[in-house]
């Protein structure tokens, strides 16, 4: 592991436009830097670079972050592979905690087992294009199944010979160790009385080598080339330390550029159907090899896109086998779509049956929001049937209750109702029952945080607990979403507040009960002096407000934590976070301020002794206004209940937020 004083020095030293420099032709402008976004073709320039801040940002795509984070977009790097490069720029020697005798050997094992895979993807890919035989069956096969000699080339492909072990013994014969020819696989070792008998394990078979995603071979997959019943059609590498089925995805080296620019993931199941996509032009394409997904192989492309299409073949049972394995998509925050292919094709037969244009116009039209390719799918088998209806309803909202982001889960919520022709309130607390169970299993097993109910999904809950649930049609979606907006642009100015101004000492006024020298109860003003971290730190726990945003919350209790400890908020530290996500959400609000401020110096002028004045309005107002929406939609909530006409109305209850309301609202006018 590279040491923490490192990783200090690395970003003591590095600078932000200098490392950019290298990739993006950056111009002065004003104190900044500005060139084209390397991440779209854009004609006019909107990618910023601030040497002050050590930050950048590019206006077309929202992305933005530091030199690690940038590394890390635009190279594809881990973190610890986005610190190295920058400890090479720099000349910063790296040190790393000790490794143990028995970590080195470690080392040297994985190694050796790296270069047997690379010889051995060298010989089958020779064998398959300068022999004989390998000509004569292994590339006529593939020239069969119509790939062209570049793709064949550009996938490694290669021919292991029908001999016992042919290729053991080139192996041995150039000097590998038969040691890790057994650990890979690639030789399966017998040990038949006074000999050792060795065999190919791939003989007779066309290869199809698995690079990791810097490129290096982890292992194979090798294809029969007879209809023998009896054989597997494909054999793969056995599990090793370098070969772990569960982390990897077949075709991700070569997809990742365009995975990154087309910023979207296509999902297919096989190794074929990844290299017909290429030979049509679509490289953003992994296939996951025949098994379920695992929640490493989403990590893999969550590293590089949101977006996840998952190609199904044209079988219903199939479908209906790979629909919960979504869900773990789903859990890890992307964005699901779907497109299925006509009984009979997978998406190998499909793209070599249409011209690459059409198979683009397919994909493109025929992708379908998951969710709800799911309930269209599960409706057509519930139509009339009110008992399946129910269940159906519990399995869409278990998909929804594994999105981390309350908003995007509220707008799921409304267009399944949309769709599903029932009242949104029976899915919104069909949900937060699951979430409030979900988050309870999740403290006490292992702590993680998952997604977590937001206020208005508590809300939802409390209102109706105890009742059965109706199939009542709900109401149009858009008013609610605009709530759903508000609430979050709320909260992100709370966020901006903080980063901005949190550590600003401020005079705050409130207006408490007391008595005149009469003994007659009047308001009277309170003075106070407080940071602005502080008082919005109070108030927003005084009320139980969290943000029902995921990555604000996260954002704001790391902020929370830096207070605790350090008793100020630091900013830099925020900025260079190790979840890139926080990182680059701390950048954005930073350098959309930027933009603001820089395009005119005479405003900055302005704002900066007007914010003084105006700081502690804009503290309370943030507050008051947060707290306002929330009750305006509470107020929602038990109205639709209402019109739902099963529920009696609880004219007190509304009453109340009904007063809370007005009272905000003075409130909100008297501090103007
Ligand atoms: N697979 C496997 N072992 C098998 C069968 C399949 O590992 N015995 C994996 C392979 O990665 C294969 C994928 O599952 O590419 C999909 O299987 P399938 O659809 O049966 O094969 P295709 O990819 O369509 O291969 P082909 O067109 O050559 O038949
Ligand atoms: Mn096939």
């Amino acid at each position: 592991m590279i040491t923490q004083n490192t990783i200090d020095k690395v970003f003591e030293i590095s600078r932000v436009e200098e490392v950019i420099g290298e990739f993006v032709q950056l111009k002065k402008a004003g104190s900044n830097f500005k060139g084209l976004s390397p991440f779209t073709d854009e004609k006019t320039p909107s990618f910023v670079v601030s040497p002050v801040k050590q930050i950048w940002k590019d206006f077309s795509t929202g992305k933005g972050g530091n030199a690690v984070s940038f590394l890390m977009e635009h190279e594809h790097y881990t973190y610890p592979e986005a610190i190295r490069w920058l400890a090479k720029k720099y000349n910063i020697e790296i040190e790393e905690t000790q490794q143990s005798d028995e970590q080195k050997e470690q080392m040297n094992e994985r190694e050796s087992m790296f270069l047997v895979s690379k010889f051995a993807k060298d010989y089958f890919h020779d064998v398959l294009m300068n022999t004989q035989s390998g000509r004569a069956i292994g590339l006529s096969y593939f020239k069969e199944r119509g790939f062209r000699e570049e793709t064949i080339e550009k996938f490694d492909l290669g021919y292991c010979k029908d001999e016992w072990d042919n290729f053991t013994n080139a192996a041995l014969k150039k000097g590998y160790d038969l040691k890790y020819l057994k650990e890979t696989g690639l030789t399966i070792v017998k040990e038949g009385g006074t000999s050792l008998r060795k065999f190919d394990r791939f003989k007779g078979r066309v290869m199809f080598p698995i690079h990791s995603m810097s490129g290096r071979i982890l292992g194979f997959g090798g294809r029969i080339l007879t209809n023998d019943k009896k054989a597997a059609k494909y054999l793969n590498s056995p599990e090793s330390p370098i070969y772990h089925k569960s982390k990897i995805l077949y075709g991700l080296y070569l997809a990742k550029k365009e995975i990154a620019k087309q910023d979207n993931c296509y999902l297919v199941e096989g190794y074929t159907d990844v290299i017909s996509f290429h030979q049509a032009g679509v490289e953003n394409v992994v296939a996951s090899s025949g098994t379920a997904l695992t929640p490493d192989q989403i990590r893999l492309i969550n590293r590089l896109t949101k977006n996840i299409t998952v190609l199904f073949d044209g079988d219903a049972a199939g479908i209906r086998a790979s629909l919960r394995g979504i869900d773990l998509i789903l859990e890890q925050g992307m964005n699901v779509k779907v497109v299925s292919f006509p009984e009979g094709e997978d998406p190998d037969s499909f793209a070599r049956a249409n011209s690459s244009a059409e198979l683009k116009q397919y994909l493109n039209d025929k992708a379908q929001d998951f969710i709800e390719f799911k309930v269209s799918l599960l409706m057509k088998e519930a139509e009339n049937d009110p008992v399946k209806k129910a269940g159906l309803i519990r399995d869409i909202v278990t998909s929804i209750s594994k999105i981390p982001d309350g908003i995007q889960r509220e707008v799921y919520v409304q267009e399944c109702a949309n769709i599903m022709d029932i009242s949104e309130q029976v899915l919104a607390s069909e949900l937060a029952q699951l979430l409030n169970k979900g988050a309870g299993t999740r403290r006490a097993n292992s702590g993680s945080a998952g997604p977590r109910p937001s206020v208005q999904e508590r809300l939802a809950s409390k209102g109706r607990e105890g009742k059965g649930m109706e199939l009542i049609k709900g109401r149009a979606g858009s008013r609610a979403q605009q709530k759903i907006d508000q609430v979050s642009i709320l909260e992100k100015e709370i966020l901006r507040i903080l980063l901005l101004y949190g550590n600003e000492l401020v005079d705050f006024e409130n207006w408490v009960d007391a008595f005149d020298k009469h003994g007659r109860p009047i308001l009277e003003k309170e003075e106070y002096q407080n940071t602005v971290s502080n008082e919005l730190y109070l108030n927003l726990q005084e009320d139980e407000i969290e943000f029902s945003n995921e990555l604000f919350r996260l954002t704001y209790y790391e902020m929370v934590s830096q207070m605790n400890q350090r008793e100020k908020i630091v900013v830099d530290e925020l900025i260079m976070h190790e979840n890139t996500e926080i990182a680059s959400l701390v950048t954005n609000i930073l350098m959309d301020e930027e933009k603001y401020t820089l395009s005119s110096w005479e405003r900055k002028e302005v704002f900066v002794t007007e914010i003084e004045k105006i700081l502690p309005k804009l503290v309370t107002d943030a507050i008051l206004n947060l707290r306002r929406v929330l009750i305006e939609k509470k107020i929602q909530g038990i109205m639709t209940e209402m019109q739902s006409g099963e529920v009696v109305p609880d004219l007190e209850e509304i009453g109340n937020y009904t007063d809370l309301k007005r009272l905000l609202f003075e409130r909100l006018n008297r501090v103007i």
